[in-house]
């Protein structure tokens, strides 16, 4: 099983909608039943809540379903999962305050996958959710290709059994 978190500040906007573009490409590639995936929070803010309105809509539009409770991380969370996907720099100093500086092996922003390591903005404040959209898509699409390389022999076996 490969455990993968996404983390954003709120979890009502990024993150939420890493994990459902996510658990969609796993899905269309059949290795679904190989990965557990979910998102959290840094901050307390949104606890409770469901996904904001405008990145349910975005998905909505690029044919991606699901829905999301925010949750906020907690350090268990950091050493439960495999990999923890941040969206910019601003969360990954709040999780490495939160694990104490350990775990770094596994915390990542999500862009550092691709050809051009960038933060993703956050539309809260952006209100640009299009781009959120592509910058996310782009990344999990990285990240997908990374772990199929670093697990190739894992994932076969999953896919046979
Ligand atoms: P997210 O966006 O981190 O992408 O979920 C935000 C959502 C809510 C707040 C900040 C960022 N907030 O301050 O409530």
């Amino acid at each position: 099983m490969i455990n993968v978190i996404f983390v954003c500040l709120g979890n009502i906007c990024r993150s939420p909608m890493a994990e459902l573009i996510f658990k969609k490409m796993v899905k269309e590639e059949g290795i679904s039943p190989s990965f557990n995936i979910t998102s959290f929070g840094t901050s307390d803010y949104e606890i409770g809540n469901p996904i904001y309105a405008p990145a349910q809509k975005t998905l909505t539009e690029h044919g991606i379903t699901g829905a999301h409770i925010a949750a906020q991380l907690s350090l268990r969370d950091v050493i439960n999962n495999d990999y923890v996907l941040v969206m910019d720099s601003q969360n990954l100093m709040d999780v490495l305050r939160l694990t104490s500086g350990k775990f770094g092996e596994k915390i990542f922003k999500l862009l550092s996958f691709t050809s051009a390591p960038r933060d993703i903005a956050d539309p809260w404040y952006t209100r640009d959710f299009e781009r959120a959209y592509a910058d996310i898509t782009e990344g999990c699409e990285a990240f997908l290709d990374y772990v199929k390389r670093e697990r190739e022999s894992a994932l076969a076996y999953d896919r046979r059994h």
